[in-house]
């Protein structure tokens, strides 16, 4: 029996009011791809936290390689060789991309920083994992998935002995996501131990070796993912069984609620599409196809150059997100962090600032209709805890989420337009989501889902349009869609060079 890479003896942490973790015992084999399950709030990050050196345990403690370890400080786990990789990217946002990678030790030549060095050896690491950035954008002007790649690129820099990635994926498209799975499994043969933590159960089918389920902070078993059966875990998991989704009514054909005609901005188009009333339309495509360009060019957040926009037949000028809300059109962003929430806020003021946006046209929330909504919200959408006054920053990613969506859904809006909407959402949650996105289609709103995530396109879609280099490059029906299908109008012609998309 090889000694572990990794053990957790016992380890507890508490907020204020909350048992993160509850004596969690597990340990990590080195050569081992480990994944680490557990629903919305369970304890995974704070796990990981505690792994980091940001945390101090209450009590427990850790042991690398058959020895106690201390972990006091980022620092202290940097030189322990562990590298943890979080589930919101940890970037300094006005710097560029090398500069992010190479932080604390960028070449020098001649006592000065060498930046053509930099910049090489930027491409060159980047290269060699086979993922692509320019290492010298600024890191704000990045979109989620592009931040992803280098939060893994940095850590990767380093000798790295234990790996923890946080979902790493869910931003990513298929494409990307084989990337990163030949990666880890690379990483694997060098014999380091990975922690892999993921919302979707064929991923972890995939890459793991054993897995871990954690719930409300405690260990509820670990197992060998090849003799466990998904729906065993996701019982484990959420203890109950999911309904099996039921297959999407095919939409009824009620008026057109949104055209976008020859939309061009400066990175996407011409872009046409439509929406009607009452129908799920998918918005498909690789990381950097356009998918969340054309979201943003219906939020007025990035600027139209040329085109048209209508809804119910009118046309609208968009020039900001309040213009996009005057017409009827919510937008949930993909970046809740810098978009969305409020995080010093409580759950409550955050879902219903939504509604106070709303100009004056539309109908204002009275005090009390809005406390209704917002309990209506965090039952529906199963926010934990379901406290309103709880503030946003405390909550786990995956309920942060559910804030972002219980926001504009509150808004009933003719069309809702989500970008990657179950990004962090569990896989309990998720149904639960479905269903309710499922009623607002049939209650006459317009749906337009952008996804990284062909398996739910064609879960909960009617119809698809798949976007290919700020194009689209085809319209599918559910019916005739297959994974294979939608992926080969994604892929189809070899991207040509000189322009640039930086996110979904
Ligand atoms: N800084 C904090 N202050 C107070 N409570 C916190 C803090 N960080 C986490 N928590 C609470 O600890 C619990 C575990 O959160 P954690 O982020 O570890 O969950 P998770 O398993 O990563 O969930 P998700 O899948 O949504 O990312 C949650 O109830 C969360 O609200
Ligand atoms: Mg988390």
């Amino acid at each position: 029996m090889t000694t572990p890479a990794l053990e957790f003896h016992a380890v507890s942490k508490s907020f204020p009011g909350v048992q993160a973790l509850d004596s969690v015992s597990f340990d990590v084999r080195p050569g081992e791809v480990h994944a680490l399950l557990g629903e919305n709030g369970a304890g995974k990050s704070t796990l990981l936290r505690v792994l980091a050196g940001d945390y101090q345990p209450d009590s427990g403690y850790l042991s690398l390689a058959g020895e106690h370890a201390g972990i006091a400080s980022p620092r202290e786990a940097h030189r322990l060789g562990v590298q943890v990789i979080y589930q919101e990217p940890n970037l300094a946002p006005s710097l560029s991309v090398a500069e992010n990678i190479f932080m604390g030790h960028l070449p020098v030549k001649a006592r000065r920083v060498d930046w053509p060095g930099l910049h090489r050896a930027t491409a060159r690491r980047a290269d060699k994992l086979g993922l692509t950035v320019d290492p010298t954008r600024r890191v704000w002007s990045l979109g989620v998935a592009q931040r992803q790649v280098v939060e893994i690129l940095k850590a990767l820099e380093s000798d790295v002995r234990i790996l923890a990635l946080d979902e790493p994926t869910a931003s990513l498209s298929a494409t990307e996501v084989g990337m990163l799975f030949a990666l880890i499994r690379r990483l694997r043969e060098d014999g380091v131990a990975v922690i892999y933590v993921s919302h979707r159960m064929e991923e972890i089918r995939a890459i793991s070796d054993r897995v871990t389920v954690l719930r409300d902070g405690r260990t509820v078993d670990t197992l060998t993912t090849s003799a466990v059966a998904d729906a065993r875990l996701i019982m484990m998991m959420i203890g109950r069984t999911l309904m099996t989704a039921n297959a999407p009514q095919p939409g009824r054909s009620g008026n057109v609620a949104l055209t976008v005609r020859e939309l061009v901005t400066d990175e996407v188009g011409p872009v046409s599409l439509q929406v009607k009333a009452g129908e799920i339309v998918g918005l498909a495509g690789l990381v950097g196809s356009g998918r969340s360009r054309v979201t943003k060019a219906l939020s007025g957040t990035s600027k139209a150059r040329s085109g048209t926009i209508e809804v119910s037949g009118a046309a609208v000028r968009i020039r900001g997100p309040a213009d996009s809300i005057r017409a009827g059109i919510a937008i949930c962003p993909q970046d809740r962090k810098a978009l969305a929430l409020v995080p010093d806020r409580s759950i409550a003021e955050n879902i219903a600032l939504g509604g106070r946006a709303v100009p004056p046209r539309a109908h204002v929330l009275s005090r009390r209709r809005e406390a209704a909504v917002v309990r209506e919200y965090l039952t529906r959408l199963d926010i934990r805890p379901a406290d309103p006054s709880r503030l946003v920053r405390t909550l786990s990613g995956g309920n942060q989420q559910k804030v972002v969506l219980a926001r504009w859904l509150a808004q009933s809006p003719a069309i809702l337009v989500l970008d990657e909407p179950t990004r962090g959402v569990d896989v309990g949650a998720k149904s639960e989501l479905y269903a309710l996105l499922r009623d607002l289609a049939a209650a006459g709103v317009g749906l337009l889902v952008a996804s990284s995530d062909l398996v739910e396109l064609l879960g909960l879609c009617d119809r698809m349009y798949v976007m290919r280099d700020g194009e689209i490059s085809g319209e599918v029906a559910r019916a005739d869609a297959t994974e294979e299908s939608l992926l080969r109008l994604a892929m189809k012609a070899p991207a040509p060079a000189g322009r640039s998309h930086q996110d979904g």
